[in-house]
Formats: C-alpha cells, sequence, structure tokens
C-alpha cells in the first residue's frame, strides 16, 4: 500500500539575487501551502540576498561557483528537485538530475525568453511588443535558457499605461501561486512514474 502521507519532496533553490521567489517557498512550506522542505540554498554570487535569508531560516546556504561542486553537494543533501529562482547560470545538468530541474521565467515562453532575457528586461520587452497579456511560466530545465517541457504558465493582463515596474509586480504575485502549483504537479509526476514497491 502506498503512504497515506506522501513524503515532502526535499528541494534545493539556486539563486543570484535578493530571493523573493525563494522566501514564498519558505513561507509557503512553513505554513503548510506547499508540501516541501528547502534542504538547502546556493548562489554563484556571494553577496546574493537570497543566501542571508535562508541562513536567517538556519538552512545551509553556500555560495558554489564551480557545477561539479554544486552537484556533488545537492548529491549529498539528497534532493528530490532543483528549483531555480532567479538563478542567471546556464546548469549544466547531470544525467541523474533530469527532469527533476525547475525553473521559473516571467512571460509565456516562448515568448520573451532566451539569454539577456532577464528581470525588467522582459517586461519592458512585452510592453514594446504591444502586448496585452503576459504572465509566467514554469519549465523543466535543459541545455538551452528558459527552455524545457512547461509543466505550468499563468496569464495576467496587461493594462493601458503599464510601466515595467507595475507589469512585473503583477506577474509577481501570479508567480508565487504558480511556483508551488508547479513543484507539486512534478513531484506528483515523479511519484506516479515510480517503479512499485521502490
Ligand atoms: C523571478 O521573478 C523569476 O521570474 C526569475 O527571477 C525572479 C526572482 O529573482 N527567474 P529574485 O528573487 O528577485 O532575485
Amino acid at each position: 500500500m502506498p503512504p497515506l502521507t506522501p513524503r515532502r519532496p526535499r528541494l534545493a533553490v539556486l539563486l543570484s539575487g535578493t530571493g523573493r521567489t525563494l522566501q514564498n517557498l519558505l513561507d509557503r512550506s512553513s505554513d503548510g501551502r506547499l508540501h516541501a522542505v528547502v534542504a538547502g540554498v546556493a548562489s554563484d554570487r556571494a553577496d546574493a540576498f537570497g543566501l542571508q535569508r535562508a541562513i536567517d531560516h538556519g538552512i545551509d546556504a553556500r555560495c558554489l561557483r564551480d557545477t561539479s561542486t554544486l552537484w556533488s553537494w545537492l548529491a549529498e543533501l539528497d534532493v528530490d528537485l532543483v528549483i531555480l529562482a532567479g538563478y542567471l547560470r546556464l546548469l549544466p545538468i547531470v544525467p541523474e538530475y533530469e527532469g527533476r530541474v525547475l525553473n521559473i521565467h516571467p512571460s509565456l515562453l516562448p515568448k520573451f525568453g532566451g539569454k539577456g532575457m532577464l528581470g525588467e528586461a522582459v517586461h519592458h520587452a512585452v510592453l514594446a511588443a504591444g502586448e496585452t497579456e503576459s504572465g509566467c511560466t514554469v519549465h523543466l530545465c535543459d541545455e538551452q535558457y528558459d527552455h524545457g517541457r512547461v509543466l505550468l504558465q499563468a496569464r495576467v493582463p496587461v493594462r493601458p499605461g503599464d510601466t515595467a515596474a507595475q507589469l512585473a509586480a503583477r506577474v509577481f504575485t501570479a508567480e508565487c501561486e504558480a511556483y508551488p502549483a508547479a513543484i507539486a504537479l512534478r513531484w506528483a509526476e515523479l511519484q506516479a512514474a515510480r517503479p512499485p514497491g521502490d
């Protein structure tokens, strides 16, 4: 018989900046809206504020720039899913973690994605293109920036007269719902694909 309460996935969050997405995941895992444990946080930048947020929560947090050191640490932590949360590097994925690395991007991919499409630049491009809607995309990662199977998209309207900052804030509100939902979805897919008795 499968366990009545499914195991919580162990997450590692990788970031390069302020860690707003990390904060959302921490808030939701502590109040039960996200059934997961943040086991570790790594950044490619020593000054990333997200590292401090992790330390404040008593979470193992490290600045790791070397990819093979990073993967060894993730394996040591025994993480189930690797969650990119404003991580600016292209991460080469080792075979053991294929299908287990997720990213969130603040546009409706494939529009407005790819190398250099970061932060407010994305929202400026959406406004310049005269789009009437935008949103966010959670996807599995592969060897290209902002590329891989889409797990979930959430849409928001672009309002007349919007500034990039206003649009960014609306998209980020959608991200805060979409990322936890996509994590739960991917974990359920992986659990369902496990061989019986595993
Ligand atoms: C998120 O908005 C996400 O779309 C993108 O990075 C942002 C989070 O970065 N991938 P940060 O926490 O504000 O540094």
